[in-house]
């Protein structure tokens, strides 16, 4: 009963966050003051949060909410701005799926009952849903590299499969892919009624919810598209590399990283007690439970309103939800500080912005094909791409959180061309480490693109070890 009293309250507060400002969603990322001398993550100052709408403390309950983005009336966003004598050129668009089943279950208790099926008059709405799984009928094969063309174009189980998408994934990128038309086909007209197959770059991981949240952004996007034309590669790398994966280097950062991880969970003798709790309530050893990665479990719980699990020992509650949130933010502020995640996200996102940029380059050159590129990723895509771009502050990405890219053009002087950087519509572009000092040095509204090319094609490397000239020397060098 106070579990619901609770979650009423909960999910009033959830809507109330949808309409307010946009900083909500992204507070942690505000400007970096920098001494004289340079940066120092020790001079790093955060502007005060807006005491309205964000917490005074970290509220493990506020973070989980924004985390689930549950769908509610359009955000307002950022993306499509820029001086008048400036044109889209081209997008490039990097998402995390949405809404998922978790990856894990708790043992010895009973999967939470989430029906994965699309039903166009259950909760959350959306208006083009049914449209969508009439088109998503019609597909074929044809459509998807292989081993795509295997996978069912959009959830379709009464008990959610674990890690399937669910309805409130499908409405998130629904969502995200009607405000993108909005912005970029109606206001900005970076695609013509007739646009044809190569000006779209289609590509995703080989998961189903990778697949359908794609597909679901697609579909908001250019509602009724022409199967025919459609054609999404299969991305066998979660870090989007392929060919070129292999980087030893990245690996020893992942693993000490990895160290770092378990040494800091040791120390947290809440944490702790906590598991050895949740274990006994449900009768296995706590070991065992850890290794389930509750956490994953009980944020489904959390997001789709359903109390958490009971056995005949007694309950999980949100005590414990709250200590072990908790301790994911308590993490990722500790691996900001500790480095050793961003020398295995600069190895880690290279490809990825390497293929981004060289896509912009062809852009840049006039080129008319790929201008609208989507990347139909997962969290551990994002969040180092995140944090190789200096974009540290940034939260973790929530489900259907969209990361993009866009080209402009000076129509004044055509040679001329810039990026904006958009993470979930708010503009990042300033907080990025390749342009973070650029309102110091220049009069020019925008981001120039040779800042970000400069940036991955040499600044990522230096930033890591100070010598390094290209992806792979620094891949190669010996021991950190
Ligand atoms: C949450 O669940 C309770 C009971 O299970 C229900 O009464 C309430 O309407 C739900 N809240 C929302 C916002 O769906
Ligand atoms: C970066 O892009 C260039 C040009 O397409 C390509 O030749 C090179 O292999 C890429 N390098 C990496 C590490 O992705």
């Amino acid at each position: 009963m106070l579990f619901r009293n609770r979650f009423l309250l909960l999910l009033a507060l959830a809507a109330l966050l949808a309409f307010l400002s946009l900083s909500l969603q992204f507070f942690h990322l505000i400007p970096v003051l920098t001494t004289k001398n340079g940066a120092s993550s020790k001079s790093r100052k955060r502007i005060l949060p807006d005491p309205v709408t964000e917490p005074p403390m970290t509220d493990p309950i506020y973070e989980a909410l924004l985390y689930c983005n549950i769908p509610s009336v359009a955000e307002r966003s950022m993306e499509g701005h820029a001086p008048h004598h400036f044109k889209l050129i081209s997008v490039h668009v990097l998402i995390r799926h949405g809404d998922r089943y978790p990856l894990y279950a708790i043992p010895k208790t009973k999967r939470p009952e989430i029906d994965c099926t699309l039903v166009a008059n259950r909760k959350p709405y959306h208006p083009k849903l049914e449209a969508f799984i009439s088109h998503m009928s019609k597909g074929s094969g044809a459509s998807f590299e292989s081993p795509l063309n295997s996978l069912p174009l959009h959830p379709n189980h009464p008990l959610c499969e674990m890690g399937e998408l669910t309805q409130t994934g499908v409405v998130q990128h629904l969502q995200n892919g009607q405000l993108l038309r909005d912005i970029y086909i109606k206001k900005h007209k970076l695609l013509p009624n007739d646009w044809f197959t190569d000006q779209l770059y289609l590509e995703t991981t080989g998961k189903s919810r990778t697949l359908q949240s794609g597909l679901a952004l697609l579909y908001g996007f250019l509602p009724d598209f022409d199967w025919k034309k459609i054609y999404f590669r299969h991305q066998p790398s979660a870090l989007f590399c392929s060919g070129n994966c292999y980087c030893p280097l990245r690996n020893q950062y992942l693993e000490k990283e990895q160290r770092r991880q378990y040494l800091l969970r040791l120390k947290n003798s809440p944490l702790e007690r906590t598991y050895e709790e949740m274990a006994k309530i449900v009768d296995i050893p706590t070991k065992q439970l850890r290794a389930a990665n509750p956490i994953d479990s009980l944020l489904c719980y959390f997001c789709h309103n359903i109390s958490f699990p009971c056995t005949g020992s007694g309950c999980i509650d949100m005590g414990h939800f709250k200590v072990i949130k908790m301790h994911q933010i308590e993490d990722e502020k500790e691996r900001r500080e500790k480095k050793l995640y961003l020398g295995y996200s600069l190895l880690g996102a290279h490809p990825i912005l390497n293929q981004t940029i060289n896509r912009m380059q062809r852009s840049a050159e006039g080129r008319k094909d790929e201008i609208f590129a989507l990347y139909s990723a997962h969290d551990v895509t994002l969040s180092p791409v995140l944090s190789a771009l200096g974009l540290s502050e940034a939260r973790f990405p929530r489900f259907a959180a969209r990361l993009i890219f866009e080209l402009w053009q000076d129509r004044e002087k055509p040679s001329e061309h810039s990026v904006r950087v958009l993470y979930n519509g708010v503009d990042v572009t300033f907080h990025t480490s390749f342009c973070q000092d650029h309102h110091r040095r220049s009069s020019k509204p925008m981001c120039p693109l040779e800042n970000l090319v400069r940036f991955v094609k040499r600044d990522m490397f230096v930033a890591l070890d100070g010598t390094s000239a290209s992806y792979y020397d620094a891949c190669h060098r010996g021991e950190i």
